[in-house]
Parts: structure tokens; sequence; C-alpha cells
């Protein structure tokens, strides 16, 4: 696997590439990757000849009272990872690199008002215009022809695609399914922020939303109180919950009677560690 810091010797790199058949992948992460992420890598390297894989914790998309100073960093571990896993190049530049100008100068690529603003975007205002810059920002490095995203972070993903239509990039955005711990937790970096007992009572957060889910299946309930009792129950369990939302899965709308798919979103501290996660209303 090759290791390039410099986004000139990743150019030289992608032009070489081009000129070969094939499909190119491309996996953007944070790093610290955990099973989740690894099945992001090998879904790519089952559909592309090519895999790339950045790892970069970009400041742009963390607020000021976030943790992006306390990101866990594990370079070691994810290149061993990743070369196991068979990827063909991991960029992993610095801030410097990535922002010359600084992130707090740079030109920006806003993410739709709609999908900006609600869910995720009420607790972290500039978060998806940091997460659009920078995934553009490495589409346009990387020219991928296919890029994979995990359903976990269900709000991004949609941004991705909307992103990628709204600016004409002519990459196909794949979606893989959320991978979790025995117990439920769906992985995450943060989760390794959580202490013993915290620990204890994460897997909750998915129950609540299984809760939800298997209420909205069997009955036509009222949406509002089913999210205002899921919220207490989150409470009763130790967490303080953000927002439990069930939303349209195509564009996080309100959903209106019918058919749509819809989605249960939801995000909720435990202790000073910020956790999200959602379920898909269906019965499989
Ligand atoms: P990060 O949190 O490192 O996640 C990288 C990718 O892994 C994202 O597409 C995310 O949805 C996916 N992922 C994380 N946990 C997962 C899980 N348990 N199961 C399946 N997929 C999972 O998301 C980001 O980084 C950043 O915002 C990024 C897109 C890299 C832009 O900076």
């Amino acid at each position: 696997m090759k290791i390039i810091t410099s986004v000139a010797e990743l150019r030289a790199h992608i032009l070489r590439w081009r000129t070969q058949a094939g499909l190119t992948a491309f996996v953007p992460t944070m790093g610290n990757l955990h099973a989740g992420h690894m099945k992001l890598v090998r879904h790519a390297r089952d559909i592309a000849e090519r895999v790339v894989v950045s790892i970069f914790v970009n400041p742009m998309q963390f607020g000021q009272d976030e943790d992006f100073k306390n990101y866990p960093v594990t370079h070691e571990r994810d290149i061993e990872a990743l070369a196991d896993a068979d990827a063909d190049l991991l960029f992993m530049p610095d801030v410097s690199e990535m922002y010359a100008a600084g992130p707090e100068h740079t030109t920006q690529v806003v993410a739709p008002t709609g999908l900006r603003t609600v869910l995720e975007g009420e607790f972290r205002p500039a978060h998806f215009n940091g997460v659009t810059t920078v995934v553009a920002k490495l589409f346009n490095m990387i020219q991928p022809d296919v890029a994979v995203f995990g359903e976990k972070d269900f709000q991004q993903l949609l941004i991705i695609r909307r992103m990628v239509s709204d600016l004409n990039m002519p990459i196909s955005i794949e979606a893989v399914a959320t991978v979790r711990e025995a117990d439920g937790l769906a992985m995450s970096s943060r989760n390794s922020y959580l202490c013993a007992a915290e620990r204890a009572i994460a897997p909750r957060l998915y129950q609540t939303l299984l809760d939800v889910r298997d209420l909205l299946l069997k009955s036509e309930p009222d949406v509002d109180a089913v999210e205002a009792s899921a919220m207490e129950q989150l409470r009763d369990a130790g967490f303080r919950p953000q927002y439990v939302s069930v939303r349209r899965c195509a564009d996080l709308g309100m959903p209106k009677a019918g058919n749509e798919a819809r989605v249960v979103l939801a995000a909720a501290m435990l202790g000073s560690t910020r956790l999200i996660d959602n379920v898909k209303v269906s019965s499989t």
C-alpha cells in the first residue's frame, strides 16, 4: 500500500492511474479505524480495481467546544489494517497541506439548507459545511469513480449524495449498512471516550430506536408522542438526548401518511460523549 501525504504526489499518482482501465473507489475517513470503516474498505475492494482511503481529522467540521483536539489518532494500527485489507493508496495529509490558507479562510462548499440545518445541523451548526468542503476537496484530488459512505451517518450520506448531484460531480455514492458491536452499539471512534459504566448504558440508544421502529410498524401511533416517550426512555437510562426524530429516508423531511420509507434518527449525550444512531423503519 502506497502512503502519500502531499497533494502534489497524490496528483501525480492519480494521473498515472487515469490512463489505466478500471474503477477507482474512495473511502474518506478520520482514522481510528474500526470494523465499520473496514466494511466500507472491503466494499470498495469488491467493486473497484483501485482503492483509495483517506485519513484526515478535518478541523472545519468540528465546533469550538467539540473534540477536535482529543480525536483519537491511531495511525500505526490504521495503516496495518488498511494494508491487510489490500487498499492500494492511503492519503493522510496534515492540516496545512489540506488548507493552505487555514481552514477558516478557505473557499467553502455550502451544504443545502434544508438538510444542513435540521437534526445534527441544529446541534452542530457549522458541521456539514465542513464535511461538504473537505469531501469536495478530496473528490477533486482523488477523482474517484465511486465513493463509499456509512449509513451510520445517515444525514451526512444524504448531504453527500445531494452535493454530488447538485454540483454534477461524476461520482457514484454507495452506502454501507451500520456495523454494530455484539450488544447493538453502533461502532464509532467516539465509543473509546466512554467509561465502563457509560459503555454498559450505550446500547440502550439502539434499543430505543428499535422500540420506536417496532411501535411504528405495529400501528399508526401519534409520532410526536412516540418521539417524546423515546426521549424519556433515554433520559431514564442516563442519557441527555438531543433529538429522536422519525423522518423520510429520501430527504429527512417530515413523513406524511402513506408508504414513504422512514428512518428514526437520534443523538444523545452520555457523560461528555455524543452518540448518534439511526434505524430504518422496515421489518428486515
Ligand atoms: P468517520 O467518522 O471516520 O467515518 C468515515 C466513514 O465511515 C463514514 O462514511 C461513516 O459513516 C462510516 N462509518 C463510521 N462508523 C460506521 C459504522 N459503525 N458502520 C458503518 N460505517 C461507519 O464521517 C467521517 O469520518 C467524516 O465526516 C468524513 C466523511 C471522513 C469527512 O471528514
